[in-house]
């Protein structure tokens, strides 16, 4: 781990110099801690990979990559439950050894590599499932990375820690009454890499007389859709709107012969084209096909993080962390 990290934390412990020194000497010389490490080495418990896999619905035909892999436990779960093929990187290259044996020894070897590297200038392009035990600030640090590189619909499954304003679209909570560190449960989170349907859209719904042309212009916040509507020229309410990897879902209220009706849109983007259903909500209530082009193209929106400052850090889950590789 680096001096810079270690330090950081270390200041937003509040913890004495020499305490601080005797922190640093003794991280400095715990085993499995590669000395570029970002994060030290704490396996995720065997219940806690089932969950993971199960939360990023990993089968067959994915390709899973472990970013800081260990002992490779979670590509070779993946590997032996569904087949799946994939690599993992780490820091440090005795467990990326142990990685290889134990994958040669459960017979997963032809399914998957672990190579020494960092992971910050590992190439993610491949994944369609991607998992992590880092720290909040490795998380944000790639934060930018997964939401450019990654194909929408690729699965970001992270154990313990999350991605600050960058809402997971899941979280399962499981029981770990082992736990080195902290409260006796883990964390699982899954983000779906957004499409981006920034910009202005158009469609017409109905026919003849009673056709109507749509505009929405639409803001994108990470999976997170706002914007403006109008419906035959006059303004609409527009809400319920996000991303789900390609799959989008809208809602609308528009004033139509007097009435409010509200438009419950769900469908798939495509470049620049949407194509779906719509249910309006009138009397009766009909389920209409629903295809969208969009005549201008927006820019998704991906904040600056307020906890890129180190003194967002949880102390406690980093001491406790460190404490824990302590015992091992
Ligand atoms: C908390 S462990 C997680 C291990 C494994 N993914 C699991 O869940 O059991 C984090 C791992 O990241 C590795 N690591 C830390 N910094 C790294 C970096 N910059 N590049 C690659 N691996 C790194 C560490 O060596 C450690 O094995």
């Amino acid at each position: 781990m680096r001096l810079e990290n270690r330090l950081d934390f270390l200041c937003v412990l509040g913890v004495s110099l020499r305490l601080c020194v005797r922190f640093f000497l003794l991280a400095a010389a715990l085993p499995g801690i590669a000395s570029e490490a970002d994060v030290p080495y704490v396996p995720t418990p065997a219940n806690v990979v089932d969950t993971m896999l199960n939360l990023g619905k990993v089968g067959p035909d994915d390709y899973l990559i472990d970013l800081g892999s260990g002992d490779g436990r979670i590509v070779i779960a993946a590997a032996r439950r569904f087949g799946t093929r994939g690599f993992g990187v780490d820091i440090d290259g005795a467990l990326v050894s142990e990685a290889q044996r134990e994958a040669q020894k459960q017979g997963v070897a032809d399914k998957v590599a672990f190579y020494a590297r960092n992971l910050f200038i590992t190439d993610i392009s491949k994944a369609s499932v991607l998992t992590m035990y880092l720290l909040p600030q490795v998380n944000l640090r790639l934060r930018p990375r997964l939401l450019t590189e990654l194909k929408p619909g690729t699965r970001v499954v992270s154990h313990d820690f999350d991605m600050d304003n960058w809402k997971p679209d899941d979280r399962v909570t499981v029981p770990v009454p082992e736990k080195p560190y902290g409260e006796p449960k883990s964390e699982v989170y899954l983000w779906i890499i957004p499409a981006n349907a920034a910009g202005t859209w158009r469609w017409r719904l109905g026919a003849g007389a009673a056709a109507r042309d749509y505009e929405v212009v639409l803001e994108q916040t990470f999976q997170i859709l706002s914007g403006r509507a109008t419906v035959g020229a006059q303004p609409a309410q527009l809400g319920n709107a996000r991303m789900r990897g390609e799959a989008i879902e809208l809602a609308l209220v528009a004033r139509i012969d007097g009435r409010d009706v509200r438009h419950e849109f769900s469908g798939r983007v495509s470049g620049d084209a949407i194509t779906g259903t719509v249910a309006v909500r009138a009397a009766p209530s009909q389920r209409l096909e629903w295809n969208a082009k969009r005549v201008a193209r927006g820019k998704m929106t991906i904040e600056a993080s307020a906890r890129s400052a180190p003194d967002f850090v949880p102390a406690h889950s980093l001491r406790e962390i460190y404490i824990a590789q302590e015992w091992k």
